[in-house]
Order: C-alpha cells, then sequence, then structure tokens
C-alpha cells in the first residue's frame, strides 16, 4: 500500500534528477518558460574580414550540453538561452581557434560574481570582450 507521504518527495526527487542535469536550450527568439531566472549568452564574430584570414571556429559545452562546432560569420551573433539549473551550478565553456591561435574559457559560470542575464562576447583579431549590456566591452582573454 503507498504512503501517500512520499508522493511530494517522489515528484520532487523525480523532477531534480531530471531537471538538475540538462539545460532545455533554446536559439534565437524562443521563448522558454520555466521557474528559474532565464540567461542569454551571446558570442558575436566582430574580426573584420579580410581576404585569406583564417575562419573562426568555435565550440560551447556544459558539462551536460553541446552545442556544436560552430563558424560564425563576420558580423553574426551566436547566441542561446537557458535556466538556471536547480542546483544552481550552471556553467558553459567554449574553446575557440582561428588559425593557429586558440583559447578555451567559461562564457558563464553562475558562481562568478558578475552575473549576466544577457552576456555579451566579441570576437576580435586581439582577444575576446565581455559585456553584461551592449555597451560597456571590457577585454577579458587575449587569443594564445
Ligand atoms: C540570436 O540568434 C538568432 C539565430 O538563432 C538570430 O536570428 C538572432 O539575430 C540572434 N540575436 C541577435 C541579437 O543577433
Amino acid at each position: 500500500m503507498m504512503n501517500y507521504f512520499y508522493v511530494p518527495l517522489l515528484i520532487l526527487a523525480f523532477f531534480s534528477l531530471t531537471q538538475a542535469e540538462k539545460h532545455e536550450i533554446e536559439y534565437g527568439i524562443e521563448d522558454i518558460s520555466g521557474p528559474f531566472v532565464k540567461y542569454t549568452v551571446h558570442i558575436v564574430n566582430a574580426i573584420t574580414p579580410k581576404p585569406g584570414s583564417p575562419i573562426l571556429q568555435f565550440h560551447c559545452q556544459s558539462n551536460d550540453d553541446d552545442l556544436g562546432v560552430k563558424f560564425p560569420k563576420p558580423g553574426e551573433d551566436f547566441n542561446w538561452s537557458f535556466r538556471e539549473n536547480l542546483i544552481g551550478s550552471t556553467l558553459f565553456f567554449c574553446s575557440f581557434n582561428r588559425g593557429q591561435q586558440s583559447a578555451s574559457f567559461d562564457v558563464f559560470n553562475h558562481d562568478l560574481d558578475d552575473q549576466c542575464k544577457q552576456c555579451y562576447w566579441l570576437v576580435k583579431e586581439d582577444g575576446f570582450y565581455f559585456s553584461d549590456s551592449t555597451k560597456l566591452y571590457q577585454k577579458r582573454y587575449n587569443w594564445k
């Protein structure tokens, strides 16, 4: 015989297990609903195109989500949205490549002080610039 005391606990446990790991990822203007704060990360190819200059590619992942390898055109804004998971440990990292240059860092880290709802990264010839609005960019990383 089922003890009804456990039903809410079972539902909560099931919800945690299914929600805590993977994020529901949306691209562009699609709207994901849910009880947690929604974040959007933008990665903008701001490299001035020149004939023969190496193309940019990047690969973004969380521990549980793989967004695939991207080849953004100059000026293109690759963006995705997600909601914080129950355990609040969301972290997305990307590795970038351009010719002989590479870089790899966290583009969204829930545990950082400077959290953003709209997180913008500009990829330029000389490195990577971050902004939590579209206005003030600060250089954060260099190519290696
Ligand atoms: C975000 O990505 C979508 C494609 O998924 C694109 O149509 C849109 O322009 C991008 N957002 C911005 C602000 O450029």
